[in-house]
């Protein structure tokens, strides 16, 4: 039993930081963003607003996408690593939100970085089970809310936003989520974690060496898993943490620069929301066309890891 992608949606704060306004608050430059990281802006979201309203923004953009309502979706998956309220989940709020009238499944994901990919993981493992029709996966974050602009070395790194897609029942296995791989090793916590009052605390240089190391493993093991190689891709959409860890992994992989996306220079990190934004910049501006195929990997606080196999 596969899927197939029917529909998708974005939405970014309106209000835009750049690399100067970072200048007029702390010690860093915008040669010293951009050289190390290939980041040139990123969104942050008001104050009063919230995780869950970008993701409803995000949400309703796909079904407008989709030419769906609502009720038409039989399970909505959210990964969030930021949400305002420990409960109840994000994803609920969604539902509640747009006016469902049926009492389906909604839950959240927590996994970093890789958040996009657990939830179409479990969306996968669904689809496969043959119990749901029609899938949400919303991918959603407000890092701004553990910026420390007490940290030159975090703190210019994250963005604000939420992405959404819409993944249907379908008979080709060769169509949506075509296959999943995540990972996570418990004992690398220290590395990357939040704190309880919500700062990032990071290894910079380890995080880089572990990305730029296990990103092309998953992306290996993936291509292996789904008996494809690299000329079968048409895009490699990385996880946006920069654009130093993106190079060096398509080096690793010896995928050509031109098959690789790249929007961390508009949108920075926004870790679970980073691969549905990406997707769906890609379809907006015409660079991704429908049958394509996509290798997604990402890496994150946890540590986890992994990679997908999508055709749009
Ligand atoms: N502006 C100016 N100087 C800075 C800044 C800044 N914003 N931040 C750090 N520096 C300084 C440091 O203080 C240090 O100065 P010192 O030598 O006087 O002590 C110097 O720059 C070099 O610091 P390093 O940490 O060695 O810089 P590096 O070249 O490693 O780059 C960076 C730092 C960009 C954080 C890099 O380590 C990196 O990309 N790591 C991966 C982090 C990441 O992407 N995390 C996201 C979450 S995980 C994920 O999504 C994959």
């Amino acid at each position: 039993m596969g899927n197939k992608l029917i529909g998708y949606g974005s939405y970014l704060p309106e209000r835009i930081m750049t690399n100067a306004d970072f200048e007029r608050v702390m010690d860093t430059t915008d040669e010293w963003i951009v050289s190390r990281t290939g980041i040139h802006q990123r969104h942050f979201a008001a104050a009063d607003e919230t995780v869950a309203d970008m993701a409803t923004n995000a949400a309703r953009a796909a079904l407008e996408n989709a030419h769906i309502g609502i009720d038409d979706i039989d399970m909505i998956i959210v990964a969030t690593t930021t949400p305002e309220l420990d409960f109840p989940s994000v994803a609920v709020q969604v539902m509640g939100r747009l006016g469902a009238t049926q009492n389906i499944p909604a839950f959240d994901v927590r996994g970093a970085c890789t958040g996009f990919i657990y939830a179409l993981h479990c969306a996968r493992g669904f689809f496969t089970a043959g119990i749901h029709e029609r899938i949400m996966i919303i991918g959603a974050e407000k890092m701004s809310r553990f910026v420390d602009m007490d940290d030159r070395s975090t703190a210019v790194l994250f963005g604000d936003g939420a992405g959404a897609l819409i993944f249907e029942r379908s008979t080709s296995s060769y169509s949506g989520i075509i296959d999943t791989v995540v990972m996570s090793d418990g004992k690398k916590f220290d590395m990357l974690h939040g704190s309880p009052d919500h700062k990032i605390i990071m290894n910079g240089p380890e995080t880089y060496k572990m990305a730029v190391s296990l990103m092309p493993d998953a992306a290996r093991y993936i291509m292996d898993h789904a008996g494809i190689t690299q000329d079968d891709i048409d895009w490699i959409i990385p996880h946006q943490a920069n654009i130093r860890i993106i190079q060096s992994c398509a080096a690793r992989l010896g995928f050509p620069l031109d098959k690789i996306l790249i929007t961390v220079d508009k949108h920075a990190n926004t870790s679970g929301a980073s691969g549905a934004l990406a997707l769906a910049y890609a379809f907006d501006n015409g660079i991704i066309k429908h049958g394509q195929l996509i290798l997604y990997p990402a890496f994150g606080s946890g540590l986890t890891w992994g990679a997908t196999l999508i055709r749009v």
